[in-house]
Parts: C-alpha cells; sequence; structure tokens
C-alpha cells in the first residue's frame, strides 16, 4: 500500500493501483477515485489549528484517549494512533472489520443514519450490537466530543469478565 501526501490531505492506494497510474494523470486519478463515496474521504485540514474532539477507544487492554481533527473518520483516527481497528477495504464500505460499537445512546444519535450499504456490512460484523457503527462511517464533528468507542474484541472480553458494556 502506498500513502501519498497533498497539501494536508492523503489518500490509500494499493500497490498496483499505484503502479497502474501514470505520473501525469496525478492530480486527475485524485479526483475520480471510483470507490471515493465512503464519509472517510471527507477533506479536512490537518494542521495545528484544527479543531479535535475527544474519542475513547476502549479496546481488550483497557481505553486509549485521543484527539481527532473534524472531518476525521474514526478509522483513520484509530490507525494513525495504533488502534487495532482494521478496515480492510480501506473505508469502500466492502468489509466490516472497522465495525465500532457507540458506547452512548447520546452520542450514537448524533449519528447519520447508516446507508443500506453500512447496514449490509454491519449485519456481517462480528458482535452487532444495537449502537454498532462502521468506524470508516463515523466522521468527527464537534457533536461527538467525548464520544467512546468500544471495539467488538473488547466486548467480548467484557463478556467473559461478566461486564458486557451497555449502551448508556
Ligand atoms: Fe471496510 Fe469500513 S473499512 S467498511
Amino acid at each position: 500500500m502506498v500513502r501519498r501526501v497533498t497539501r494536508g490531505q492523503f489518500t490509500f492506494l494499493t500497490r498496483s493501483e499505484n503502479l497502474r497510474t501514470p505520473h501525469s494523470s496525478y492530480l486527475q486519478h485524485l479526483k475520480h477515485r471510483p470507490f471515493s463515496t465512503t464519509a472517510a474521504d471527507k477533506n479536512y485540514e490537518r494542521n495545528e489549528q484544527t479543531e479535535k474532539i475527544s474519542v475513547t477507544f476502549v479496546d481488550k487492554d483497557g481505553e486509549n484517549h485521543i484527539k481527532v481533527p473534524i472531518g476525521m473518520s474514526m478509522l483513520e483516527a484509530a490507525q494513525e494512533n495504533d488502534i487495532e481497528l482494521e478496515g480492510a477495504c480501506e473505508g469502500s464500505l466492502a468489509c466490516s472489520t472497522c465495525h465500532v460499537i457507540v458506547m452512548d445512546v447520546k452520542h450514537y444519535n448524533k449519528l447519520e443514519d447508516p446507508t443500506d450499504e453500512e447496514n449490509d456490512m454491519l449485519d456481517l460484523a462480528f458482535g452487532l450490537t444495537e449502537t454498532s457503527r462502521l468506524g470508516c462511517q463515523v466522521i468527527a464533528k464537534h457533536e461527538l466530543d467525548g464520544i467512546r468507542l468500544a471495539l467488538p474484541a473488547a466486548t467480548q472480553n467484557f463478556a467473559v469478565d461478566g461486564h458486557v458494556p451497555k449502551p448508556h
């Protein structure tokens, strides 16, 4: 996989996609990516002035408190902070490996409704709950400040311990 950086934005390209792309068509390619329908593609400024919200990821090892720039997806935020959220399809809505569980109904209700495509993928997700979402489709915005997201492996761990996290 190749990460391209251009003036405050970046995109991921598979190695084969990158090799197929002639250098001269680089900018055109960025504007016409075939799988650019995900919320993860929304633009945001990646600089120190960008407003950030507080997000807590709860995984099997405990809590990770991070700051996420407005406009960034939770998948991307997790990956930038070494939190184990796979995101196998890189936000193309073709997997469920970015499954997260919103632990607070108040925040869950502030999310956009999932699309049919997201719901189809969620149906395949391990440990689905009523407040499950795909992390690549949850985009940081002010109303989500303080959101807590559990990774399904964490809920499995809690279940073993007898502490299944319920939305509250
Ligand atoms: Fe595949 Fe989110 S990364 S659907």
